[in-house]
């Protein structure tokens, strides 16, 4: 059958439900298009995405065109997110970034997460034994957004009382930022979350200078580097980020795990069986449905990928989930396997942005899958999840599951 890499729509909903075939297909026969649906161009190789993700060629500043594009009230409204979200590491090049960066780092090493590994496993349990009795779960609801939200909660001294607002404006932020195409009036909803957001996050911040915790917060407000300390607002605008990137994409690690394991039975009571294999299986939860599915960049001068001219300002899409099903790089992609060795996978992305949480997330998945193996067996998918329409994350609106408790 004639295939027209051209005329691939990320929005169509066959496609949505089930992308590999298509990236598959792409990666196969035009691993590099130009998607006049996206106005960009799309990569789908292992190499090629590792090429635009490692390149000083490409910059994370999408602000600034989009704003050029933009006039009337909309403007407005995107200038005062670009004053916030242009704050945000994940969306800065160098030198900016370099120096942001440095000063988050910190909180976010090997002896943070040691540190942080019984207060993980509390959270865990707290969330878990309350569905012991249970033979069905909405997983989503009852643990996987639960979890992420209350460990960064803990992480920056967020009340847990304040954990349910935090999440909705964060998913506003989420349909702005990750392209919900469902979501007509997305700019105006994830302006009013950034504004409430951030008024509450200016509280947060002076409550810690009035009265000093040892905590992430805290770790920012006394960064000082050669003298070189932090703005209120590169505080405020940097906890913002973490809360937000460390919320759903945490969620849909569990989730999509949890659907991985639901279809591969054997390997699920294999692990259940010697839970020292859960490092290995997360990496691979990572790999075969990884949470964030498509990342985005914007050529900063002429350049080239994959043999052909890409101009400057032109914006190349990287499909991480193509990338990580390559044949080239993985042997059997399209097959789930928890005892995958060396699987050097792209679900944290690659180069400068390489994701800050991959340690926090890693701690929290491995915590995760060990409560769930531990309590509950059989787990089957009831209701065929919905995944959402957005390009960037690999999101199920919500998780029916049937499961046994272990006896
Ligand atoms: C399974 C969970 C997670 C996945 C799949 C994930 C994925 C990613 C990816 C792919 C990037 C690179 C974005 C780019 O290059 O444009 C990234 C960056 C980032 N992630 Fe994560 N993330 C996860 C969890 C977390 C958590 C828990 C945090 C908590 C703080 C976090 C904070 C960040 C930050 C701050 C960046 C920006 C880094 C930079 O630009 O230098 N992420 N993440």
């Amino acid at each position: 059958m004639p295939f027209a890499a051209e005329s691939v729509d990320f929005a169509d909903p066959e496609v949505i439900a089930l992308p590999q075939p298509v990236l598959d297909a792409l990666r196969d026969r035009q691993p590099f298009h130009w998607n006049p649906s996206l106005k960009g161009w799309f990569a789908t190789r292992f190499e090629d995405v590792r090429q635009v993700l490692g390149s000083p060629d490409f910059s994370v500043e999408k602000f600034g065109p989009a704003l050029d594009r933009t006039s009337g009230e909309g403007r407005a409204r995107l200038e005062a997110l670009a004053k916030v979200l242009g704050d945000w590491i994940v969306f800065m090049d160098p030198p900016g970034h370099t120096r942001l960066r440095r000063a988050m780092r910190t909180g976010f090493m090997p002896r943070d997460m040691d540190a942080l590994t019984p207060k993980v496993h509390a959270r865990v349990d707290q969330l878990l034994a309350p569905l012991e009795g249970t033979s069905r779960v909405e997983l989503k609801d009852a643990f996987a957004n639960p979890l992420p939200a209350m460990v960064i909660s803990d992480l920056f001294g967020i009340p847990e009382d304040d954990i349910p607002e935090l999440k909705i404006w964060a998913d506003q932020l989420g349909k702005f930022v990750l392209g919900g195409r469902q979501t007509p009036d997305r700019k105006r909803r994830a302006f009013e979350a950034v504004q409430d957001f951030t008024a509450y996050l200016d509280g947060l911040v002076e409550s810690h200078r009035s009265n000093p915790r040892p905590d992430l917060t805290q770790h920012l407000i006394d960064h000082d580097e050669d003298g070189d300390r932090l703005s209120h607002e590169e505080i405020v605008h940097s906890i913002l980020l973490c809360v937000w990137a460390g919320y759903e994409t945490t969620a849909n690690l569990i989730a999509n795990g949890v659907m991985a394991l639901a279809r591969n039975p054997v390997q699920a009571e294999a692990l259940a069986r010697d839970p020292s294999g859960i490092p290995d299986a997360v990496e691979e939860f990572l790999r075969f449905e990884g949470a964030a599915q498509t990342l985005v960049r914007i050529a900063k001068t002429d350049t080239e990928v994959a043999g052909q001219p890409v101009a400057k300002n032109e914006k190349v899409f990287v499909s991480l989930f193509a990338a990580n099903h390559d044949p080239d790089r993985f042997e059997l992609p399209g097959r789930l396997d928890t005892m995958r060795q060396r699987n050097r996978h792209m679900g944290f992305g690659h180069g400068i942005h390489l994701c800050l949480g991959a340690p926090l997330a890693r701690l929290e998945g491995r915590a995760a899958f060990e409560g769930l193996l531990k309590r509950f067996e059989g787990f089957r998918i009831v209701e065929e999840p919905a995944w959402r329409d957005e390009l960037m994350t690999r999101t199920a609106a919500a998780l029916h599951l049937e499961w046994r408790p272990r006896r």
